[in-house]
């Protein structure tokens, strides 16, 4: 069994977390880099509309009702809890996707993630890649919602504001024992107008796409804009720097 390369994206609200994530799983597929397990840590479940997928359940949902509910006649409850996780990830062509959904009570995901480690582990398939989009700003990190990813890569659009947050995630996964080497940068919604991005090292500029803004209009999934889209195309090129990236650290 491989251990797959987890690429967490985390960054301040609405710079394109999701959006990034959608067509970075839609690259890393295309790349042959599959199966990939697409992760929604965001408790506001939306990655999967942007991939144009349904999610029925949620890890949530599952965590909820495992507790609840009775248990069917002839299963014990961890029993249950694989059974109601094997339903809970949605199937598509060249990837899973889990959706996180709610946390437990005081905004605290630990159950879900000692479960979804265990569950993840047992899966049958051999991941590649992880992609966790994650809610906005630095919650999650603080709460160790992701541990210890491959890479963090952290999201702004172009402006100082933006920047300013990005080193404070970085300085905050870093105080609780992320590698600095593993965090990078990546600029959405780019014009060449770009701040100057400090000291994280930027990995991938994302330009301004009408395409995208077009299929968020409509209300059709993301991963339908042309493939000569800029957006796209620069995605394709994030993907590749990650493939070399995840390869380069296992030596
Ligand atoms: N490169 C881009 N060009 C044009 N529009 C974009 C681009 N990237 C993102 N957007 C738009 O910006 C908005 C926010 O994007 P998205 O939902 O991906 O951000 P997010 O970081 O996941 O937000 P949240 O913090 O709410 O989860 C969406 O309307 C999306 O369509
Ligand atoms: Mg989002």
């Amino acid at each position: 069994m491989i251990r797959p390369c987890t690429v967490v994206i985390s960054g301040k609200g609405g710079t394109g977390k999701t959006t990034i994530a959608a067509l970075l799983i839609d690259a890393l597929v295309a790349a042959g880099e599959r199966p990939v397990l697409a992760v929604d840590a965001d408790p506001n479940t939306n990655l999967h509309e942007a991939l144009g997928i349904a999610v029925t359940e949620t890890i949530g949902s599952v965590r909820e009702e495992a507790f609840t509910r009775s248990i069917p006649p002839g299963m014990d409850r961890t029993g249950y809890v694989r059974y109601r996780f094997q339903r809970a990830l949605a199937e598509a062509e060249g990837y899973d996707l889990l959706a996180m959904g709610r946390p437990e009570g005081q905004g605290c995901y630990c159950f879900p993630n000692a479960l979804l480690a265990e569950c993840i582990e047992t899966l049958e398939r051999d991941y590649r890649f992880v992609v966790v989009d994650s809610e906005a700003g630095m919650e999650h990190i603080a709460r160790g919602t992701v541990r210890n990813p491959d890479i963090l890569l952290i999201t702004s659009d172009p402006g100082a504001r933006g920047m300013r947050t990005a080193s404070r995630i970085r300085d905050l996964a870093e105080s609780l024992g992320l590698s600095r080497d593993r965090i990078s940068l990546v600029i959405n919604r780019d014009r060449g107008d770009a701040a100057p991005g400090g000291d994280l090292p930027l990995v991938a500029r994302i330009p301004e796409d009408p395409a995208i803004g077009d299929a968020d209009l409509a209300g059709t999934p993301i991963i339908g804009i042309p493939a000569t889209s800029p957006a796209r195309v620069a995605v394709k090129g994030l993907a590749e720097w990650l493939v070399r990236e995840c390869a380069r650290q296992k030596g």
